[in-house]
C-alpha cells in the first residue's frame, strides 16, 4: 500500500490552453506557489485480481463508472508504463476546507501520479513525475514541486514538465495567499471544455499567450530581487488578461460572478489603504489575494470587516508530494 500527499497550487502566470489536448502540452510556461493548505492525500493498491476494473473511494463515496473515465485513463497510462496488468483500488481525500470550492485536480493528479506509479514499481524521478502528473491535468505537474514553480511547456512528452524556481520550501519571499471562498456552486462550464473552446475561438487568445512571455520574464525577475509589489502587479494583471480571453470567446464566457466584483473592489481598496495586495482568479468565481505572509492576520481582518459573508482561508507556501507512506 502506498500513500501519497501532494498540495494545490495557484498559478501566478496562467497555464490556459492546450496546443495539445492529448498529451496536454500548453501554448505557454506557467508559473505558480505550491500552497500548505489545500492538499490531497491518496491510498493505492492493487486490485484483487479478479477485478476488470479500477475502483475509486473519493471523500469516503465510491465513484460510480462513468464518473472515472478520466481517472482510469490515467492508471492505464501507468500501468502501460510499468508493464502490469493489475487494476489499482484508489482512497482519495481531499483536505480542503468545506464548501472552498478549491478542490483541485491539481493536488489530486498529483497525488494519484505519485501513489500509483510507486504502487507499480516505478520509481520516477521528480521530473518524470511531474511529465506522468500532467497528463492527467496540466496544473497537476506543478504539484509535484513546492513553492514557486515553473512549467516548461516544452513541444513534446519528454520536454514539457515543471520545475521548482528555488530548493523545494525555500521560499524566501514574504508571501502568501487569503483564499476567499465566494461560491461553493459546483461550475457551470469545466475549464477543460472552456479552455479549448478559448482557443478555438477568442481573438484576444493570441495576445494572452504574447503577454504570458513578458510577464513570466518581470515575475521571475520580481521573484529573484525579492520584489513583492511587482510580483502581485503582474499576477494580477496576467489573471485578468486570462479571463478577458474568455469573454471574446463564442458564446462569450465568464467566472465573474457579482461577489467576485464586490471582492476585487474590497482588495483594491485595501491596497489604497496602504496594505499591499492583489487577487488572481481561476477558473471558478473564488478570489485568492495575494498579500505578504507577515501581514496576512492584518489582511484578513480588513477584509472580513469589508466582506462579512465571505469565507478567507490563509495560507503560505507549500511542500511537493511527498510519500507518507509505502509498504
Ligand atoms: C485556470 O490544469 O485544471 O487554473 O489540464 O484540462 O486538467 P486540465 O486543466 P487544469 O487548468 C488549470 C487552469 C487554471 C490556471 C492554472 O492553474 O495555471
Amino acid at each position: 500500500m502506498t500513500i501519497a500527499r501532494a498540495h494545490t497550487n495557484i498559478a501566478l502566470i496562467k497555464y490556459w490552453g492546450k496546443k495539445d489536448p492529448t498529451l496536454i502540452i500548453p501554448y505557454a510556461n506557467s508559473l505558480s506557489l505550491t500552497l500548505d493548505q489545500f492538499y490531497t492525500t491518496t491510498e493505492v493498491t492493487f486490485a484483487d485480481e479478479a477485478a476488470h476494473q479500477d475502483e475509486f473511494i473519493l471523500n469516503g463515496q465510491r465513484l460510480a463508472p462513468k464518473a472515472t473515465t478520466r481517472l482510469a485513463a490515467f492508471l492505464e497510462l501507468i500501468r502501460q508504463r510499468a508493464r502490469v496488468q493489475r487494476y489499482f483500488k484508489v482512497k482519495s481525500e481531499n483536505h480542503v476546507p468545506t464548501a472552498a470550492g478549491l478542490a483541485s485536480s491539481a493536488s489530486g493528479f498529483a497525488a494519484l501520479a505519485l501513489a500509483a506509479s510507486t504502487t507499480a514499481g516505478l520509481q520516477l524521478s521528480s521530473r518524470d513525475l511531474s511529465r506522468l502528473a500532467r497528463r492527467g491535468s496540466g496544473s497537476a505537474c506543478r504539484s509535484i514541486f513546492g513553492g514557486f514553480v515553473e512549467w516548461h511547456k516544452g513541444y513534446d512528452d519528454q520536454t514539457s514538465y515543471a520545475e521548482p524556481l528555488q530548493a523545494d520550501q525555500h521560499v524566501a519571499m514574504d508571501i502568501g495567499m487569503l483564499a476567499l471562498i465566494i461560491s461553493d456552486q459546483p461550475k457551470q462550464i469545466s475549464s477543460r471544455k472552456e479552455m479549448a473552446n478559448t482557443v478555438a475561438t477568442s481573438p484576444f487568445y493570441d495576445a494572452f499567450i504574447q503577454a504570458c512571455e513578458q510577464d513570466m520574464i518581470i515575475l521571475k525577475q520580481a521573484i529573484t530581487q525579492n520584489d513583492f509589489v511587482t510580483l502581485g502587479q503582474i499576477a494580477e494583471s496576467n489573471a485578468m488578461k486570462m479571463h478577458a480571453t474568455t469573454m471574446g470567446a463564442q458564446p462569450p464566457f465568464s467566472y465573474f460572478l457579482p461577489e467576485t466584483i464586490q471582492a476585487i473592489q474590497a482588495v483594491q481598496r485595501v491596497r489604497r489603504e496602504g496594505l499591499d495586495c492583489y487577487y488572481t482568479m481561476d477558473a471558478g468565481p473564488n478570489v485568492k489575494v495575494i498579500g505578504r505572509a507577515s501581514e496576512l492576520e492584518t489582511l484578513q481582518v480588513r477584509l472580513t470587516e469589508l466582506l462579512p459573508n465571505t469565507p478567507m482561508v490563509a495560507a503560505r507556501p507549500g511542500p511537493g508530494a511527498m510519500l507518507l507512506s509505502d509498504f
